[in-house]
């Protein structure tokens, strides 16, 4: 039987690329968005993956969004928690709500998608949680403090679930991404990039797909033993 799979922020950047190279595997692909319904629907119209709008930071409207793709693709096996976002400032210039917004997106939100779709894994018998951390959970970042920190907790969220999963045959893992050729890494200014490539080992940013390929990888039956690891995906950029 198709396994289906859930993409957040699936129809853009990374997760585009992980919604993709699912489908392409085979998966019945679902992809969430937040807020860009040109490009999402555009996505659906090349692709044929449905998305779905809601916002991953309230817990009611990721319940709901997620008892309705279960009900028109079928039970989820396979999560991928990729949405997130980015309010970068120097620590004593980053506001409350700068803070505020980062935690409730990359970390309530990691919980938002992962709690309604746990309970039928355990079920079933079988699932794949895979979580996009980043480099910058691992290393911090200059005027990243509420991004970083909310990285860092994906790692302890796959630790947790990963030996919570086991007995009922879910994996739980995380991948770190470097800098990726993507609209957020784009958002940096030029002179930054510059400098942050230069750090870059491999002497270029990674690409999308490149990611996506660890996904599927994550994802896959051969992957079974792999559970609550982190995997770095960066140039040679960090070692942890
Ligand atoms: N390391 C050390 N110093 C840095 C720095 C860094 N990485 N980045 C900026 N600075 C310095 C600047 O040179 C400047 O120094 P001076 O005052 O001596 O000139 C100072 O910090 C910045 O001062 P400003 O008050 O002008 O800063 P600002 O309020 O305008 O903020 C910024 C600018 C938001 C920090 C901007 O530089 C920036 O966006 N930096 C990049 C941060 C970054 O790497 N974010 C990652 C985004 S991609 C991502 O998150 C995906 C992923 O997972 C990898």
């Amino acid at each position: 039987m198709t396994r289906t799979a859930l993409v957040t922020g699936g129809s853009r950047g990374i997760g585009e690329a992980i919604s993709r190279k699912l489908n392409a595997e085979g998966y019945t692909v679902v992809a969430t968005y937040a807020g860009n319904d040109e490009k999402a629907a555009a996505f659906t119209a090349e692709t044929g993956i449905k998305t779905y709008k809601w916002n991953v930071a309230d817990y009611e409207a990721s319940a709901t969004g997620i008892a309705q793709v279960e009900a028109e693709s079928g039970p989820i096996d396979i999560v991928v928690a990729n949405a997130g976002i980015t309010r970068d400032a120097p620590f004593h210039k980053m506001t409350p709500e700068q803070w505020k917004d980062v935690i409730d997106t990359n970390l309530t939100g990691v919980f938002n998608t992962i709690h309604p779709i746990w309970p039928g894994m355990r079920e079933r018998k079988f699932g794949r949680v895979i979580v996009i951390s980043s480099i910058n959970g691992q290393k911090g970042q200059f005027a990243q403090v509420n991004y970083a920190a909310t990285k860092a907790g994906d790692l302890g969220i796959v630790k947790s679930l990963a030996q919570e999963g086991a007995r009922a045959g879910i994996t739980a893992n995380a991948i770190c991404p470097g800098y990726i050729a993507t609209e957020m890494v784009m958002a940096v200014p030029e002179k930054v990039r510059e400098a942050i490539v230069g750090q870059i080992p491999a002497g270029r940013l990674g690409e999308p797909e490149e990611i996506a390929r660890c996904v599927a990888f994550l994802a896959s039956d051969d992957a079974g033993y792999v559970n609550g690891s982190t995997i770095s995906v960066n140039g040679a950029q960090f070692f942890v």
